[in-house]
């Protein structure tokens, strides 16, 4: 039987996301970005296609690498300016009632109880459709900007953010009782203070002793998405994560990096299967093949080199202006997003690629791989990458705002569900049914975050404040 593909719309709360210069397409909406009628109709299409989700990349600071300055991403909005993309949340939900949003929150900046609130608040508002995407930041600028001044180095970033998982997973799953809020009249009682309760961390990074103010959500947590592909990142997210989003360029780098992330986690007495893997892809469809190849090259044609390159080097923190553009790009060590280096470098072993060739490649979709064709030729090899690396599904991105992703649902999604690698309606309620089925609306019972979990202390309750 055909495994039915997830699939989640990648964008930015900003007019350009990761394709340098095609703001300037005439069918790009982009510069609609704060006009939050043009996202609620964006989202009620994604509906109407039946996509799994949004998911909102998001960086607190801003790219400065490249000739040493932010000017380059200015001229060319590369993710800058941007705005916050939790904020677009409410709005959206409250048109949608299936449609799931994965946002991307920093580990780096904002105490764990805070971001945890941010996301029960969402949570609360969204009917449980919320996931957070945990990242631990590689920007110097938003360092600067909103920490201490340094950037923490790569691996203490993952370990202070492994702590920072914890904390959020105490206060909630463990700090109420699914049945805390009883709103008993009588008794003058709202909340049963029995069944909410301290959660006493102390750790290395953080001291969080007490309650938590949210009560509990309909998946009480987030669904918890992780990026990061270096050993620290996927050592974590083997441990925490239950999407991991993947950007591999090739068929069979992609495999490897599944193949590992399921291994480990299962060593860590995981089901290696409550981990999806979602590849970003970049989509160009028209009616025909040779439209589509039309439609590619004419973008090409508004390719920005400089735009490209101001998001590589802010993505991997190295000032790409300092290489050769014609000279392979080798294996280079940064304190920034190793990943983004290691997808040219390492990931894919039959090419060289020179910064030219990133620039180029980068241009349309950062680091996603790009699917040109009419609706036979985009789902067969969607269906291919499937096969032949045993992801869930994909992040698509775009080049042109909403242009490509509603050409996406036009062409593509009916073909994807005539052969039945797609769903033709919904089955749950909340972002982890979408993904993982109907019934599974709460942490699996083999996550960390599990253990936490607090059913009910109905034993200590008085028998007054018991509901009926
Ligand atoms: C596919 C992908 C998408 C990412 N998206 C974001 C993002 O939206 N915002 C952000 O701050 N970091 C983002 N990151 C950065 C990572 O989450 C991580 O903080 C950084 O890459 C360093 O970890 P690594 O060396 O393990 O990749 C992304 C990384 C990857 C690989």
């Amino acid at each position: 039987m055909t495994k039915q593909m997830k699939l989640l719309a990648f964008d930015f709360n900003g007019p350009s996301h990761l394709s340098a210069g095609l703001w300037r397409h005439e069918r790009d909406r982009g510069s609609e970005y704060t006009n939050i009628q043009t996202w609620i109709d964006y989202a009620k299409m994604l509906e109407a296609a039946c996509f799994d989700g949004m998911f909102f990349a998001d960086n607190d600071g801003y790219h400065e690498k490249y000739h040493g300055s932010v000017d380059g991403a200015l001229r060319d909005a590369a993710q800058i300016p941007s705005n916050d993309p939790a904020f677009l949340v409410p709005a959206m939900a409250a048109a949608t009632r299936h449609l799931g949003f994965g946002i991307t929150t920093s580990t780096a900046y904002t105490p764990p109880y805070a971001v945890a609130r941010k996301f029960a608040t969402l949570d609360h508002l969204s009917d449980g459709r919320v996931g957070w995407n945990v990242v631990t930041s590689y920007s110097d600028s938003a360092a600067r900007n909103l920490g201490n001044g340094t950037q923490l180095a790569h691996d203490e970033r993952y370990e202070r953010a492994d702590e920072f998982i914890d904390v959020t997973l105490k206060l909630t799953e463990g700090s109420w009782d699914d049945d805390a809020v009883v709103r008993d009249r009588e008794n003058c009682t709202y909340v049963d203070p029995a069944r909410v309760h301290e959660i006493g961390h102390q750790g290395k990074h953080f001291s969080v002793p007490g309650i938590f103010t949210a009560e509990p959500s309909p998946q009480r947590t987030p669904v918890i998405f992780q990026a990061g592909g270096s050993p620290a990142g996927v050592a974590l997210a083997a441990k925490t994560a239950e999407a991991v989003f993947m950007n591999s360029m090739s068929k069979s780098g992609l495999k490897k990096q599944v193949d590992a992330l399921r291994a480990k986690a299962a060593e860590l007495g995981r089901d290696p299967h409550h981990i999806a893997v979602l590849q970003m892809i970049t989509v160009i469809s028209a009616p025909t093949d040779e439209e589509a190849q039309r439609k590619y090259q004419e973008y090409l044609d508004l390719v920005s080199y400089d735009g490209a390159m101001a998001r590589y080097s802010g993505w991997t923190g190295l000032d790409m202006s300092q290489f050769d553009p014609d000279k392979p790009f080798e294996d280079v060590k940064t304190n920034a997003g190793q990943t983004m280096v290691d997808v040219y470098t390492k990931l894919d072993p039959g090419k060289k690629w020179t910064p030219r060739d990133i620039a180029l490649e980068n241009g349309i979709g950062g680091t996603s791989p790009v699917i040109v064709g009419g609706p036979e030729t985009v789902a067969d090899e969607l269906i291919s990458w499937m096969d032949e690396t045993g992801i869930d599904g994909f992040n698509v991105a775009h080049a042109v705002k909403f242009a490509d992703v509603e050409d996406f649902a036009t062409y593509v999604v009916p073909e994807l569900q005539r052969r039945g690698a797609m769903r033709t309606a919904y089955d749950g309620n909340t972002l982890r049914e979408n993904i993982f089925g109907p019934g599974n609306a709460r942490l699996f019972a083999d996550h960390p975050g599990a253990a936490y979990h607090r059913a009910t202390t109905i034993a200590s309750v008085s028998p007054e404040v018991v509901p009926a």
